[in-house]
C-alpha cells in the first residue's frame, strides 16, 4: 500500500495472538505496522512483532528494490514495534538508527551485545531530519504510552506518524468500526496518560497533518477531526455518550435481577442508553472502555469475605489506575449477613476526582424486597434527572 508518493505501509497483520500485551482479547487480530519513506535518502519507521521478522523483511525488501535504507526511526520501543531492531540491523548493517537518548538506553537493555557504534542518531525534541524533499520532525511523546515515545511529523506530505497514538485493536484485514476497537485501545492501554495525550494534541493542533500513520490500525486518512475529537474527550476524561452503565456480579442470580431490573425502569423512563455488564463474564476491557464512555455507572455485587465480589475490585481498580473522574456512580450491594460491599466499593474511588454519589442506593438482603423494588425505582428516577 502506497501513502502519499514516496510512503508504503510495509506492516503485518497477526491473527496468531491469543492476549495483545498479555492481557487483550483480540478477536479481529491486531496490526504491527511500519513503513518505508523513499526519498534521496530511505528512511524505515519502526519494525514489527517478532513473530513476524520474515515476512516485514520481505516487505521492506520489496519496497527497497535493491536499494540500501539509510535511516531507522525507532519511535518506540514496546517490542511489538522494536522486537525486529537487531534483525534489521543484521540484513541492513549499514543503517543509521534515528532514536532518542531514553530510547537507545530501552535498546541496550531489550538487545543486549548489539553493537549500534557509529550506528546511532540522537535526536532531541523537535530536531528535524532532512531525506530529500521529505523533512521529518521529532515530536517528544512522553506516556503516550511510554518514556521515550516520539512522534514524527513530515511536513513535506503532511504526515504525522503517530506511534501508539490513534492506534486501535484488530487486524488490517477485517473491517470494522474504529471508535469501538480505538476506544477499547485507548482506554486500556493509554487511559492513565490523559494530560499527556493532551499535551501531544497540543502539539498537533499547530500541525498541518492531513494523514495519521499509527502504529497499529489503519492509516487515517479523511475526517481526521473526528478521531482528535475521540482522542481530546478520551484524555480529558470527559463523557463521551449519555447513559448508564450497570456492572455487577452474582452468584445466585439475586444481584443480576436487581441489575437487569434497574434496566428496565431506566428504560422506561426513557434513559437514552442502557448497558448492562456481568464483570464476571464479560470482557474486561469492555466493561472498562464502557465505564470511561457514559456519564453514569451503577456497581452492583454482592458482599464477598466482606469485601466485594473479585471481579468487582478488579473492575474498580482497572478504573482507578486509569484515573477514572468526573462521573456519577450509584451503589447497589447485597449481602445475607453482613452487607459491605457498598462501604468497601466506594472506598475504593477514595483517591478519584470529581465523583459524585447517587443520593439512593440499595442494600438487598440477600433476594429483592418489596423495599429493594422502590428503591430501585428512585435510584433509576434519580438516574434519569
Ligand atoms: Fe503498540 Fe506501546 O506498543
Amino acid at each position: 500500500m502506497k501513502i502519499g508518493n514516496d510512503i508504503y505501509y510495509v506492516g503485518v497483520n497477526d491473527h496468531q495472538v491469543d492476549l495483545f500485551e498479555g492481557q487483550y482479547v483480540v478477536p479481529n487480530g491486531m496490526s504491527y505496522n511500519s513503513y518505508v519513506i523513499k526519498d534521496e535518502k530511505i528512511a524505515v519507521m519502526d519494525t514489527v512483532d517478532a513473530n513476524f521478522t520474515e515476512e516485514w523483511l520481505g516487505k521492506v525488501a520489496e519496497v527497497l528494490d535493491g536499494a540500501k535504507p539509510d535511516y531507522l526511526v525507532v519511535q518506540h520501543m514496546e517490542p511489538d514495534h522494536a522486537a525486529n531492531i537487531e534483525n534489521f540491523m543484521k540484513a541492513y548493517p549499514d543503517t543509521t538508527v534515528v532514536a532518542n537518548t531514553k530510547t537507545f538506553t530501552m535498546m541496550e537493555n531489550f538487545f543486549r551485545g548489539m553493537d549500534l557504534e557509529g550506528k546511532k542518531h540522537i535526536v532531541a525534541n523537535g530536531d528535524t531530519l532532512t531525506l530529500g524533499k521529505h523533512v521529518l520532525t521529532f515530536v517528544f511523546a512522553p506516556m503516550v504510552h511510554w518514556p521515550e515515545v516520539m512522534v514524527t511529523y513530515d511536513s513535506t506530505d503532511k504526515v504525522l506518524f503517530s506511534a501508539d497514538g490513534f492506534g486501535k485493536f484488530g487486524a488490517l484485514d477485517v473491517e470494522e468500526d474504529w471508535d469501538c476497537e480505538a476506544r477499547r485501545y485507548y482506554i486500556g492501554i493509554v487511559g492513565k496518560y490523559g494530560p499527556q495525550v493532551q499535551k501531544l494534541l497540543k502539539a498537533a493542533a499547530t500541525l498541518d497533518i492531513q494523514t495519521i500513520c499509527p502504529l497499529h490500525g489503519p492509516v487515517l486518512t479523511e475526517n481526521l477531526g473526528h478521531y482528535l475529537e475521540k482522542y481530546d474527550i478520551w484524555s480529558s476524561y470527559k463523557v463521551e455518550s449519555e447513559g448508564v452503565m450497570i456492572a455487577y456480579t452474582s452468584v445466585y442470580g439475586h444481584t443480576k435481577k436487581a441489575a437487569e431490573l434497574l434496566a428496565q425502569k431506566l428504560e422506561e423512563k426513557g434513559c437514552p442508553k442502557v448497558v448492562v455488564c456481568d464483570l464476571a463474564r464479560e470482557d474486561m476491557a469492555e466493561a472498562v472502555e464502557d465505564a470511561f464512555r457514559y456519564g453514569k455507572l451503577v456497581l452492583a455485587s454482592i458482599t464477598y469475605n466482606g469485601e466485594a465480589f473479585p471481579f468487582m475490585r478488579t473492575f474498580i481498580e482497572n478504573l482507578t489506575e486509569r484515573n477514572y473522574q468526573n462521573r456519577t456512580i450509584g451503589l447497589i450491594e447485597n449481602g445475607s449477613w453482613a452487607p459491605t460491599a457498598a462501604k468497601v466499593m466506594k472506598g475504593m474511588f477514595e483517591k478519584s476526582k470529581n465523583i459524585t454519589w447517587l443520593e439512593n442506593n440499595i442494600k438487598i438482603m440477600s433476594s429483592l424486597s418489596d423495599e429493594n423494588v422502590a428503591e430501585i425505582d428512585a435510584m433509576a428516577e434519580e438516574l434519569c434527572k
